[in-house]
């Protein structure tokens, strides 16, 4: 009897352990690895970056300021855009006698240290921008006529006056530190990690370099977010191109803090029309991407701040089960993104990237409610099978939830 009983009782743990190891390997992400134990960014950071507004001569204090200002107007900033980045260009022509980076005095009259005041005191987070090769990419494509002030060489000093200027975020963005400066990327942004685990002040570390060196296969340890591909333009065509080069990497992103990044938003530039930026809100949502807004926040339009404030939306971008966003399936102008939530539902996107009403559908088994995140409504039960005419250039977000026994 005893033995009997023990037998089953090691059938039930060797079913319990083949259960356990078939749902890791289906659900672990492939590229698993210790991620960066800096507390930060537990979900993907948000914010506005001047980059995708201004570029490079237009960036000035003033602009920033405003930027903050509008954020808590709108309520972008209680909607989770929460970090206020500078981007390239901030900086002096050249370093100061003692080899500390400065601000261009024209366009930063009040310093750094007050600009980060200013930001903080909005309940705000302060971000920079800085290189590790010894030019930023705008003296590379900008013909920015500076100097010297690439952080080869002064990588603690950099990360020490961040600190004192009480910087939450550092964007490390390569250019070409490989050509000019013959650094690894791997060794070069780990040295920056280095020096910014040695500070008291905690700073959340986004490297980018493109996805040159298919960083998310090595990054998770290094920093938390990288970016996977080069800039995004604010057109329809660049949207679907940067998003066809998410399709291998999701599994390599994730809690605890490293996020793959597929550039920051352009919702509200260029081209775009508003279907076009709810489709691509939505895509880069689905990926579990960082959020930063690339357009004057002050000057939205009310659709941009809906389109940029939905918080059905968000949240989709906020949660993480167990993988980003995927491309389940693929056909014309057809495309269909899923991902797992955490509540044990689903986001589907049925995506048109085509010029004509197109009808979409993919199956997920099982009987779910079904809300439309873009309309607002429960649109009712669907089992199996879900779909929609979707409009051109246009996305139908669709949330699944276990269908409740009520509606059974
Ligand atoms: C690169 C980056 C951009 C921006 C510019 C600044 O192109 O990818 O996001 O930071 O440099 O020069």
């Amino acid at each position: 009897m005893r033995i009997a009983a023990k037998t089953r009782n090691q059938r039930r743990g060797t079913r319990i352990v083949l259960t356990v190891l078939v749902l890791a390997a289906f659900f672990w992400p492939v590229g698993a690895m210790p991620s960066l134990a800096n507390g930060l960014a537990v979900t993907p950071p948000m914010g506005w970056n001047s980059w995708n507004q201004v570029g490079c001569y237009g960036l000035t204090e003033q602009v920033v300021r405003d930027a903050a200002d509008a954020l808590v107007k709108t309520g972008m900033r209680d909607a989770g855009y929460r970090y206020v980045v500078v981007d390239d260009c901030w900086q002096a022509p050249t370093r100061a006698t003692d080899g500390s980076l400065r601000p261009d005095p024209a366009r930063f009259p009040g310093g750094i240290a007050a600009l980060a005041d200013y930001v903080h005191a909005r309940g705000l987070l302060f971000g920079i921008y800085a290189v590790p090769g010894s030019r930023t990419c705008a003296m590379a494509s900008n013909a920015y006529p500076a100097s010297g002030i690439g952080s080869l060489g002064h990588e603690r000093q950099d990360a020490e006056l961040f600190a004192r200027w009480s910087v939450d975020y550092l964007k490390y963005d390569w250019c070409d530190a490989d050509t000019v400066d013959s650094l690894d990327r791997k060794a070069a942004f780990t040295t920056m990690r280095d020096e910014l685990a040695r500070l008291d002040h905690p700073i959340l570390y986004a490297i980018s370099e493109y996805g040159a060196s298919s960083p998310w296969t090595w990054a998770r340890p290094v920093a938390n977010l990288w970016r996977t591909t080069n800039d995004l333009s604010p057109d329809w065509a660049s949207v679907l191109s940067v998003l066809a080069q998410q399709a291998d990497v999701a599994g390599y992103t994730g809690v605890p803090g490293g996020w793959n990044d597929p550039d920051m938003l352009q919702v509200g530039n260029g081209s775009l029309t508003e279907d076009e930026n709810r489709a691509h809100f939505s895509l880069w949502a689905l990926l579990n991407a960082p959020l930063f807004a690339g357009a004057a926040p002050d000057k939205l339009t009310a659709a941009n701040l809906a389109t940029l404030g939905n918080r059905e939306v968000i949240a989709l971008d906020q949660d993480f089960a167990h993988g980003q966003g995927r491309r389940w399936s693929s056909s014309g102008d057809a495309q269909v993104w899923g991902k797992p939530l955490s509540d044990g539902g689903f986001t589907v996107a049925l995506l048109n990237t085509g010029t004509t009403p197109t009808p979409i559908s993919t199956t997920v088994p099982g009987t779910w409610r079904v809300r439309d995140l873009w309309q607002h409504t429960d649109t009712g039960s669907a089992t199996d099978v879900v779909s929609a005419t979707v409009a051109p250039h246009s996305v139908t977000l669709l949330r699944l939830c276990r269908q409740a026994k009520s509606l059974a």
